[in-house]
């Protein structure tokens, strides 16, 4: 398999690729190799006020304006289709271009399609309400599209964030200016390339590449009437600041910093795969990464030692080996953080395994690093508290459920949080003490479209999947109608 020659990329505006005022490029690069994929454009404000008025043009005026909710289900569908169709393609360029195990690309790009098909049936159920009013009137409450949406993503999960972002909106019958990750504009990018095979008119969905200031632009741009964004939780204030000078409405998905909760009765075995599953899974550059795990203490030196067993036998390697469970982190910059923390986690507790780099012939030329769990890790330290995102665990022991639950929620974060027991009743007390958004009980990371994400707490605002999704697209119209041909009688 050969890798596709170095491309310099246009941006998706208004339905075709088109050359940026901006001559400022990206180098895109394969975090395996460091070789550069691709080149797409550093847009400028000005690239970014155009697709907000292709954006704008179509919402108002263009044909998605009176486009039925059956054309938009039928176009979602549509997507979902050419997804599938093109999934073995969109899975090698999303393994190139973020370094994940091409097995678990393979996975996000069906769930990308699954997401769109999801959108594609919601958009024929989105209606409002008749509301009982006690005079001879009639009020409603009309759901309409709330305009043009811009959306910022991560480069974890290039494909799927992108989908989460597009189905939705496009569902509800917003437009959209969405920004990918300056490191992974590449499968979005090839996607566009079908948005006019698909049905979906022009200036419905428009694609501009760039970095944070590319986004920024996005954000204070005065016609755009909604941000949604995934990425860290700094970026989500800027925005959330930023937003406020035109009053949008924000959705955030920020971080987090995740406990996983092993009681001493939960069946071993399992609880200890989901310890690693819950961390390690997708290099751990996860929002929802189990990265604090909580082990009670009869249990909790067996268990640690059965982690650290199993956590060696991790095949860190090329991403495209069908083998390899583990691949490269995304960046210099963030191979560089995981690295700061590998050493700082040495002093602040204890190395059960892993700890540096991952060398050794192909591994050498990429940012790769050996899957790290630390013990005796105290909730009060660095690496128990800030968000690492990649390979790194946090081993706590605790005594109590009240112990657990109090280290559980001493967090700014309340993304995401899992609990191993067979006690149902105590799995429950969990459940309902935990002050986390999404809650796994004997299990942790099986995300479904057809249920609520989002945080507490400083891990966000508003849910994405779902009919929650949706909502965040919509605005409420509400409408009174005048049955009675009397007087109003007040003058
Ligand atoms: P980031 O939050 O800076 O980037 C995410 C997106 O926001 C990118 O598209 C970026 O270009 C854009 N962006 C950056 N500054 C912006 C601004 N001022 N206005 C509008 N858009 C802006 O994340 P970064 O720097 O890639 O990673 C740093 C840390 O963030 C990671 O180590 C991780 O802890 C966290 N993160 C969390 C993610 C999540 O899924 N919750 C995803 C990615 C990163
Ligand atoms: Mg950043």
């Amino acid at each position: 398999m050969g890798l596709p020659p170095v491309t310099t990329h246009q941006l998706y505006i208004n339905g075709e690729f088109v050359a940026p005022q901006s001559s400022a490029t990206i180098d895109v690069i394969d975090p395996s190799t460091t070789e550069v994929i691709g080149r797409v454009p550093d847009a400028g404000a000005a690239d970014v006020d155009r697709a907000v008025k292709a954006a704008r043009a179509a919402f108002d005026a263009g044909p998605w304006k009176d486009a039925t909710a059956q054309d938009r289900g039928r176009v979602l569908f549509e997507i979902a289709r050419i997804i599938r169709e093109r999934a073995g393609e969109l899975a090698e360029l999303e393994t190139h271009n973020t370094g994940k195990p091409i097995v678990e690309a393979e996975f996000d790009i069906g769930d990308a399609a699954t997401c769109f098909e999801y959108y594609g049936g919601l958009a024929t159920k989105i209606h409002g309400d008749v509301i009982p009013v006690p005079d001879n009137a009639m009020s409603l409450a009309l759901r309409e599209p709330i305009g043009v949406a811009g959306q910022i993503i991560p480069w974890n999960y290039p494909m799927l964030m992108a989908a989460w972002k597009l189905a939705p909106a496009i569902c509800a019958g917003c437009t959209t200016v969405l920004k990918p990750a300056e490191q992974t504009p590449l499968s979005v990018l090839a996607l566009a390339s079908s948005f006019e095979e698909a049905g979906l008119p022009p200036g419905v969905v428009n694609i501009v590449t760039g970095e944070g200031a590319t986004g920024a632009a996005i954000v204070e741009h005065a016609d755009v009437d909604k941000i949604a964004f995934t990425g860290s939780s700094e970026v989500g204030k800027t925005i959330m600041r930023a937003a406020a000078a035109t009053l949008k409405k924000v959705s955030l998905e920020l971080g987090g910093k995740s406990p996983n909760i092993f009681f001493a009765d939960a069946d071993f075995d399992i609880a200890v795969e989901g310890a690693l599953f819950g961390v390690f899974f997708n290099q751990g550059e996860v929002c929802s990464a189990g990265s604090r795990i909580l082990v009670q203490r009869p249990i909790y030196k067996k268990f640690v030692e059965a982690m650290v067993e199993k956590a060696k036998a991790i095949l860190v390697g090329p991403p495209m080996d069908r083998e390899t469970k583990m691949g490269a982190l995304i960046s210099r910059e963030q191979f560089d953080r995981v690295r700061m923390y590998q050493e700082l986690g040495k002093q602040e507790a204890k190395v059960a395994s892993g700890g540096g780099r991952a060398t050794g012939g192909a591994l050498d030329k990429g940012y790769f690093v050996q899957p790290t769990i630390f013990y005796d890790v105290d909730n009060s330290t660095r690496i128990a508290r800030e968000e690492i995102f990649g390979p790194v665990a946090c081993v706590i022991p605790f005594d109590t459920e009240e112990d657990a639950l109090r280290i559980a929620n001493d967090t700014y974060y309340g993304l995401a949080a899992a609990v191993w027991t067979r006690d149902i009743f105590r799995a429950m007390r969990v459940v309902k003490n935990l002050r986390a958004g999404i809650v796994w009980v004997n299990h942790m990371q099986p995300t479904y479209v057809e249920a609520p994400w989002g945080g507490y707490k400083q891990s966000g605002i508003g849910r994405e999947l779902g009919k929650w999704g949706v909502e965040e697209y919509l605005n409420v119209k509400q409408v009174y109608i005048n049955l009675s041909e009397q007087p109003i009688g007040w003058y």
